[in-house]
């Protein structure tokens, strides 16, 4: 099982009101507690923070107001002491502006960095040089007054796109990938991995097609602020040929330290997603993000989560949120019944093959914050569209009842705390069988006692439709009523034992033939 923290928002160890790597170290029990195996620990490097981290300025050193070097070790070795592999996030695709390759490249064409980024002169109207659009609003194109040209990014123009197609960015990034797993580290994530390789020549994109219609994001980072960027067919700026050679390189320093290599390619068509890991020589694993797109119905969760195995293939990642996203409670509904459903998502992808991976708080069953519009620091809402930012789902962690939350013991924590309620606490849920946290870790605890009898075994859908979802994996039944009536599956009358129940009471109940679920009632039977 895979738990994402959030770093600046999870705990803060040394009282300044950010989360960090002290913090983190603190609870690394909790989270051996909750049955975690994998934690990917979202950008900790030296950062200007104009994109949450995701704007790196060193990529091998740790930000000091998260720790140190030293601290991150320690952190480590605790981790693996516990049974836990860390991960972090490796963002390839661009660097901070404030990166040293970049502020040598800025301004100076003859620089040795020059050609780690992508520069081109102006169109003949002295605009930007084609009409790609980035992220987060504007073109993807900044003018550079001291050397006249623009530089590319995909994202913020303090985000410049590197040139992948120079050997010495390459070699940059192999170097990066050894040195850190040599150092201990278990594995990357890897930002925006579809992207890196952008088509040779630059061309325009064309208008998506349905322009104007609702339009799939096949392209996007999912992070929001996508309107403009919906508008193009994202043909050449992301997905090209070459991307996969990379990943290739990578597999080959991973194997060399048993590491783990997973991928956010953020793509939302599984023949697209199922180039990068079907070869199984460069990914590991890929998110696979369509659970996080869907508007609930059991069809539309069923068609989700058939489509992601059936046809890109078991080595996908199974987010059950993101620090891009809504909060899975908020995003499925609101309240108990956004729980609920979010809840059923989560037992239906644990017994899946693949690694679910949890999104710090979703265990609790935390909904977004609704932060006022000034104190959001997400670049979409400095960018003017506060509506859309992505900070209410990364305010900090609620661990107790009391001032700070036990997130901080600051005054101020850097984004707030927002409107919780002690039940929605870790230390009130710890002492409440049927909480969230509860459930989740019974499920957590389920998935890994199950899975000896089924790893080798494939799914076999066993409702087509109705309400219910349900899959049978060798002896393990799982079974999720997503609608809004009561239903009853019927089984092929094998005595089964309710291994996991989102309602605690029915843990341990026999069943043969009939499995009658109420409405958002999630189970998993075993021998
Ligand atoms: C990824 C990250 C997101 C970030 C973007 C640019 O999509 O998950 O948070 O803004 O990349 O690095």
């Amino acid at each position: 099982m895979g738990y994402q923290v959030y770093l600046r928002s999870f705990a803060d160890g040394d009282g300044d009101g950010w989360g960090d790597l002290a913090g983190l170290r603190a609870r690394l029990e909790h989270l051996a507690w909750l049955g975690v195996d994998v934690v990917w620990i979202s950008p900790l490097y030296p950062s200007p923070l104009r994109d949450g981290g995701y704007d790196v300025a060193d990529y091998l050193d740790v930000d000091p107001r998260l720790g140190s070097l030293e601290e991150l070790g320690a952190l480590v070795s605790e981790a693996h002491a516990l049974g836990l592999r860390i991960l972090l996030d490796l963002v390839p695709n661009h660097t901070s502006s404030d990166h040293p390759w970049f502020m040598a490249a800025r301004g100076d064409r003859d620089s040795p960095y020059r050609d780690h980024y992508v520069w081109r002169d102006p169109a003949p109207d002295g605009g930007p040089p084609n009409n790609w659009p980035a992220h987060f609003g504007g073109p993807a194109w900044t003018y550079d007054d001291a050397s006249g040209q623009y530089w590319l990014h995909l994202f913020l123009p303090h985000q410049p796109d590197l040139n992948w197609q120079s050997p010495a960015v390459d070699e940059a990034f192999a170097d990066i990938l050894e040195r850190w797993l040599a150092w201990g580290i278990d594995g990357v994530r890897i930002d925006v991995a579809h992207a890196l390789v952008k088509h040779p020549d630059l061309p325009d994109l064309p208008p998506a097609p349905g322009q104007g219609d609702e339009v799939e994001v096949t392209g996007g980072s999912g992070v929001g602020v996508e309107r403009e960027f919906e508008r193009y067919a994202h043909v050449h700026d992301a997905d090209q040929p070459g991307v996969t050679e990379i990943y290739r390189r990578w597999r080959a320093i991973a194997d060399r330290h048993d590491a783990l290599l997973l991928g956010e390619v953020y793509l939302l068509e599984p023949q697209r997603l199922r180039r990068y890991v079907a070869d199984q020589d460069g990914l590991h694993l890929a998110f696979w993000f369509a659970p996080l797109h869907l508007e609930w119905s059991p069809a539309a969760v069923r068609a989700a989560l058939r489509e992601g195995l059936e046809e890109v293939g078991p080595w996908l990642s199974w987010p059950l949120a993101s620090h891009d996203r809504p909060r899975s409670a908020t995003a499925l509904g609101g309240g108990d019944l956004g729980r609920a459903r979010a809840l059923c998502l989560a037992t239906l992808v644990c017994g899946l093959p693949g690694l679910p991976m949890i999104y710090q708080g979703e265990e609790l069953g935390l909904t977004d914050v609704p932060l006022p519009h000034e104190v959001r620091q997400d670049p979409i809402a400095v960018r003017g569209e506060p509506e859309r930012a992505r900070d209410p789902g990364r305010t900090p962690i609620p661990w107790e009842p009391g001032p700070g939350w036990g997130f901080t013991s600051a005054d101020e924590p850097w984004l707030p705390i927002g409107d919780r309620r002690p039940e929605d606490t870790v230390a009130v849920q710890r002492g409440d069988l049927d909480s969230w946290l509860q459930r989740y870790r019974a499920l957590l605890a389920t998935r890994k006692g199950l899975h000896g009898s089924v790893a080798d075994e494939p799914v076999d859908w066993l409702a087509p439709d109705g309400p219910i979802v349900a899959y049978r994996r060798g002896p393990v039944v799982v079974a999720a009523n997503c609608g809004q009536q009561a239903a009853t599956l019927t089984l092929d009358g094998r005595h089964r034992i309710v291994r996991f129940a989102s309602a605690r009471a029915r843990e341990g109940q026999r069943v043969a033939e009939e499995l009658p679920l109420e409405p958002h009632e999630a189970v998993v039977l075993g021998p």
